[in-house]
């Protein structure tokens, strides 16, 4: 499969991920995402956490329909720019939290989130895999991409430091490791997930063929398709 997402300069990534990713991870991060995603040009698609669009920009020109979930009124703005100066189709913006979302019931075929959802407490990330899963349709994908260390004490590959799980086996991030969450990104909740622990939400929630990878320390991909029966 082509990796067609937006080709990402080390100046375009350090506006946002500069605290956690290259523009060479990025890239990876991004075909990861794509190949799991498979967009087709029917498809109706939401991007949660859209943030300035990395996902969303290039979603939008392959897809019918994009979605983009961002609450920040500023970000969204910004993604709004960014899709005009890169010839993006139009792209419908919801400037809601996650949680606050509402979708018709199996009114999509894919839903993404790029490194967005450790914002969002486990609880809610568990009730999120399974709304997600009401508003495909049958044989719609779920592609979440989010911080998820791997084990205990992981160290992702600039040096930042990820939380060892707690005693619910789940991480939280080490807020002393500074250059992970700068203090002007979020004064937002950050709780981080293991790979094991997603897999468990999309299987509760009844996720057919899912999978899960680390394309990068500290970072992974989980995905679940809905039962296409
Ligand atoms: C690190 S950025 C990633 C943005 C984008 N997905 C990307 O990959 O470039 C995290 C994004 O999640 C958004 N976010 C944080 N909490 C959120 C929530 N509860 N609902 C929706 N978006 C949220 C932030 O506003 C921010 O845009």
């Amino acid at each position: 499969m082509t990796m067609r997402a937006e080709p990402m300069t080390d100046a375009l990534a350090g506006q946002w991920h500069h605290h956690l990713l290259s523009a060479s991870a990025s890239a990876a991060l991004s075909a990861e995402v794509w190949l799991r995603a498979a967009p087709r040009s029917q498809d109706r698609c939401i991007d949660l956490g859209a943030g300035v669009g990395m996902l969303t920009v290039p979603l939008s020109r392959e897809v019918a329909e994009m979605v983009a979930v961002e609450p920040s009124k500023a970000l969204a703005a910004r993604l709004a720019a960014r899709a005009r100066e890169h010839g993006a189709s139009e792209i419908r913006m919801e400037t809601v939290p996650i949680t606050e979302l509402v979708m018709p019931r199996q009114s999509c075929d894919l839903v993404v989130s790029g490194l967005a959802l450790h914002h969002c407490e486990n609880a809610e990330k568990r009730a999120l895999v399974a709304r997600a899963l009401r508003w495909l349709r049958p044989g719609g994908r779920l592609v979440i991409a989010d911080l998820m260390p791997e084990r205990k004490g992981s160290a992702g590959r600039r040096g930042f430091r990820l939380g060892g799980p707690d005693s619910s086996g789940r991480g939280r991030l080490d807020r002393s490791a500074g250059r992970f969450i700068p203090s002007t990104l979020h004064a937002l909740r950050e709780t981080t997930a293991t790979g094991s622990f997603w897999a468990e939400a999309f299987e509760d929630a009844g996720f057919k063929t899912m999978g899960h990878r680390q394309p990068l320390p500290g970072i992974g991909v989980v995905w679940g398709t809905a039962d296409p029966n």
